[in-house]
């Protein structure tokens, strides 16, 4: 760590960083929060000097580009979702310092950064909202959220947090007002129609490309703008705002990326595209709880059935693809009947039920089954879209439904049989959630050091998955033709860019498998 601090950005070489506009579509995604992934000075949370000691071991996993979750000033009540300072780092996390030196290292070492653009909401304790509380309410600073003086304003418009909330009003005593929150109560939205609200994002958006980002996840993006008598999603308003933010995003620097966080269907999400110039990228929420339906049926018609339905996106665009993230498997993209089917075959137990939907990890979901994993992990790097895997499903962590809200699924990174699984070497009492211990996903069975050692690991499976996805472009920009073999257990398809054309099959039962291919 002392030779980095010596190193200064413009001594650097330059990378393949720099060239290619579409980037984007060829990278392999980490999802990782600083918190959970290393703690170097020992106080029992992880912090940008953590991560930085650990590039090494991203960039030999083979990843491309990082996806951090939010590291800024909060009361972290939503861990981190609810925004104290848009402009500064966590005091846990490390220094704006030790900020800038991970980018510096992670660049040194190709892997580009996506950092948390949270639009929609601030924390109440953000100043915005402070002041707006104190101020009259007429004036301009009250202006920056969305105020009513009856909770029942915008009936018809449905609740995000099930478990937790039972409005999206919430009365505010000392503004004399009910605020408006598509989250958490302590969350207010911010009000999109004051421009003064989208020109401050835009500063914070150059706040942070100037330290050399490669781009933001869009979070809750659908929510931004409230109209009478609509649903309050996806609403044309919204779109404006999101077209205003690609414009100065493209203004301000080149080769940069906006990904669209909107939990909605195919033919909704596609205009996030917009047409080219809103996000380049949009995760796909709809095919991912149909790749978990397809493995529980041994039939691939949930998937094949779910693409035939995604309609084409721009040229510049890129589908994002995931199997787990830091939030609960979301259930809200599929049908009642689908819904309950998926439920009582994945959880259960009720206690891993949230809101509309699970919150385990990949590991625990298949079971432990080694070959489900290596398969769900093929699928996720093989087909259309930009895979995100998320951190520690590389190695099959565990996750602890006994945790509350989705932190079951945020536990310390496992890194060897150690103390604490080698995440910190503060007191166990004094990390900031406890890591895994149970005999099958604990930290002394699962870990890093054990599987960097063993050609058969599933983290060197993962590697391998990987590197195979890196070899040809045809994974992340070509086409994708179902062939449809009689056998409906096995999904067959081609991917093709340009003279390049792979055929991936797989068997999605748990017994071999007989068919034949027509590849006429
Ligand atoms: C997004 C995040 C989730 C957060 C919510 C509210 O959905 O993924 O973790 O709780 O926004 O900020
Ligand atoms: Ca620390």
């Amino acid at each position: 760590m002392n030779l980095l601090s010596s190193i200064d950005a413009t001594e650097l070489p330059v990378t393949a960083l720099d060239g290619d506009e579409f980037w984007y579509k060829d990278a392999i995604i980490y999802q990782l929060h600083v918190k959970a992934f290393a703690d170097s000075n020992n106080d029992g949370i992880g912090d940008f000097a953590g991560l930085t000691e650990k590039l090494g071991y991203l960039q030999d996993l083979g990843v491309t580009a990082l996806w951090l979750l939010p590291f800024y000033p909060s009361p972290g009540r939503d861990d981190g979702y609810d925004i104290a300072d848009y402009g500064a780092i966590n005091p846990d996390f490390g220094t704006m310092k030790d900020f800038r030196r991970f980018i510096v290292e992670a660049k040194r070492r190709g892997l580009r950064v996506i950092t948390e653009l949270v639009v929609n909401h601030t924390s109440d304790q953000h100043d915005w909202f402070k002041r707006a509380r104190r101020s009259d309410p007429k004036s301009s600073a009250r202006n920056w959220y969305v105020w009513s003086d009856t909770d029942q304003k915008y009936a018809g418009t449905r609740i995000i947090f099930t478990d937790t909330e039972k409005s999206n009003w919430t009365w505010d005593p000392e503004a004399g007002q009910f605020y408006w929150h598509r989250f958490f109560s302590h969350q207010p939205d911010l009000n999109f129609d004051n421009p003064r609200v989208v020109s401050a994002l835009v500063q914070v958006m150059k706040r942070w490309l100037d330290t050399g980002v490669d781009g933001f996840r869009l979070d809750a993006i659908p929510y931004l703008c409230e109209r009478a008598g609509t649903n309050n999603e996806n609403l044309p308003e919204t779109h404006a705002v999101i077209r205003t933010l690609r414009a100065e995003l493209d203004a301000y620097a080149k080769g940069k990326v906006l990904l669209a966080e909107a939990n909605q269907w195919p033919e909704d999400v596609q205009e996030y595209f917009g047409r080219g110039d809103e996000c380049q990228m949009a995760y796909h929420f709809p095919l991912m709880p149909r790749i978990y339906m397809a493995i529980a049926q041994e039939d691939r018609f949930p998937i094949t059935d779910i693409l035939r339905q995604t309609p084409d996106i721009p040229g510049n665009c890129q589908w994002a693809l995931f199997l787990r993230n830091h939030d609960e498997l979301t259930l809200e993209m599929v049908t009642d009947v689908e819904r309950d089917y998926l439920w009582s075959t994945y959880a259960n137990d009720p206690r891993a039920r949230i809101n509309v939907g699970i919150r385990r990890r990949l590991a625990p979901l298949m079971d432990n089954d080694r070959r489900k994993i290596e398969l769900m992990n093929s699928l996720l790097l093989s087909f259309p879209g930009t895979p995100i895997i998320y951190y520690g499903d590389e190695i099959g962590m565990g996750d602890n439904i006994y945790l509350g809200d989705r932190n079951g699924v945020r536990t310390p990174m496992q890194w060897t049989p150690d103390r604490n699984g080698g995440f910190s070497r503060a007191d166990p009492a004094r990390l900031y959630a406890p890591t895994i211990m149970d005999p099958v996903y604990g930290y002394e069975s699962v870990n890093v050091e054990a599987q960097s050692r063993s050609l058969s690991s599933l983290l060197s499976a993962t590697k391998r998955l990987i590197s195979v996805r890196k070899s040809t472009l045809a994974f992340g920009r070509g086409t994708m033709t179902f062939i449809r073999p009689v056998n409906r257990s096995v999904l067959a398809y081609v991917r093709q860019y340009q003279d390049e054309v792979i055929l991936c099959v797989a068997n999605l039962s748990r017994s071999a498998q007989a068919t034949e291919l027509d590849l006429s």
